[in-house]
């Protein structure tokens, strides 16, 4: 009998998604909106998730020698990145998914409208977590580049959600180019602009930021191919979404352009890269090293 692989009970896992939990919530707090929206916004962002880019800025911080809060709005702005990604994701006109993370998704609960609107304002309320965080307000270029790795990533997401949705890819590349343009952007950009705003933020060398953009690339590749894999091996009470929708819905996927099998060595051939990437970091980078593993290997 296989034991059932859980989030990993570490306690600087447990300690960053704690730190991230408080940001959010003080975030969605804090901001002035209407209370329908702050509502929708608190649903969609608060109610569950593993919460692993935020986890990887602060882990990246951390890993470079930084302090947890240096990396702390950074790593708020891209949950909220993640979640409007994830709610308009989910929409009639996209995906068209009732569940996410166990619940119904935010259209079904709040509206169409009131869906679209709560991803749209996640946006703007994640770089302005950014620009109006305090402890990065004598440290103008290192804000600056958070802002600008946080902004080319979210271009490329929707740039990958684009070519996963709608095509447009370069004319007669083949399906596997197709499905790792799709991958690198859909999911890859934000996972390695996660570990490179934490690298950022806590004062990375340009050799560092160089490992932690490698190793970001590798996980966040290996990611969406877990992802994939997922989709075809898992219940949808289990992972708390949909399952078994992929191929069905004409996705180009890991699994349905290689193989289950092959799939499965990819992942380990990426999370073998990912730990390369990382050789030089030290100790200090157990942590990534850690929840590196724990993608790899996750059900849900
Ligand atoms: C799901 O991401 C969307 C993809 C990019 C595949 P996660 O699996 O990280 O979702 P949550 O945040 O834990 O719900
Ligand atoms: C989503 O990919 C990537 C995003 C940018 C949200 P999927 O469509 O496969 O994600 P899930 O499976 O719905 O979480
Ligand atoms: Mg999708
Ligand atoms: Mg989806
Ligand atoms: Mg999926």
């Amino acid at each position: 009998v296989s034991q059932a692989v859980t989030e990993p009970r570490i306690d600087f896992i447990e300690r960053a998604r704690a730190h991230v939990d408080r940001g959010l919530a003080e975030c969605i707090e804090a901001a002035d909106l209407p209370d329908n929206l702050r509502q929708a916004v608190a649903y969609a962002v608060l109610g569950g998730g593993k919460r692993l880019r935020p986890i990887l800025t602060l882990l990246s911080c951390e890993a470079v020698g930084g302090r947890p809060e240096d990396a702390r709005s950074g790593a708020v702005a891209i949950e909220l990145i993640h979640c409007f990604s994830l709610t308009h994701d989910d929409l009639p006109a996209m995906d068209d998914d009732d569940l996410r993370r166990g619940r119904p998704t935010l259209h079904v609960h709040a509206g169409e409208a009131m869906a679209i609107l709560a991803g749209d304002v996640m946006v703007s309320l994640a770089f302005a977590e950014i620009a109006g965080d305090p402890r990065l307000a004598r440290r103008a270029e290192a804000q600056r580049r958070i802002s600008h790795e946080l902004a080319a990533a979210t271009t490329a997401m929707i740039a990958g959600q684009v070519y996963d949705t709608l095509g447009g890819f370069p004319d007669s590349s083949p399906p596997a180019e197709r499905l790792m343009l799709t991958h690198r952007n859909k999911t890859g950009a934000l996972l390695r602009a996660a570990c490179r705003m934490g690298g950022v933020a806590g004062g990375a060398s340009e050799a560092q930021l160089e490992a932690l953009s490698r190793y970001g690339a590798a996980i966040g590749l290996m990611f969406q191919v877990v992802d994939d894999l997922l989709d075809v091996t898992q219940s949808a009470e289990h992972i708390g979404k949909a399952t078994g929708k992929d191929e069905g819905a004409g996705k180009l996927t890991w699994p349905l352009v290689h193989g289950v099998q092959e799939s499965r060595e990819e992942i380990t051939r990426l999370r073998e890269s990912a730990m390369q990437a990382l050789s030089g970091l030290g100790p200090a980078a157990d942590p990534l090293r850690a929840i590196g593993d724990f993608m790899a290997v996750r059900t849900r």
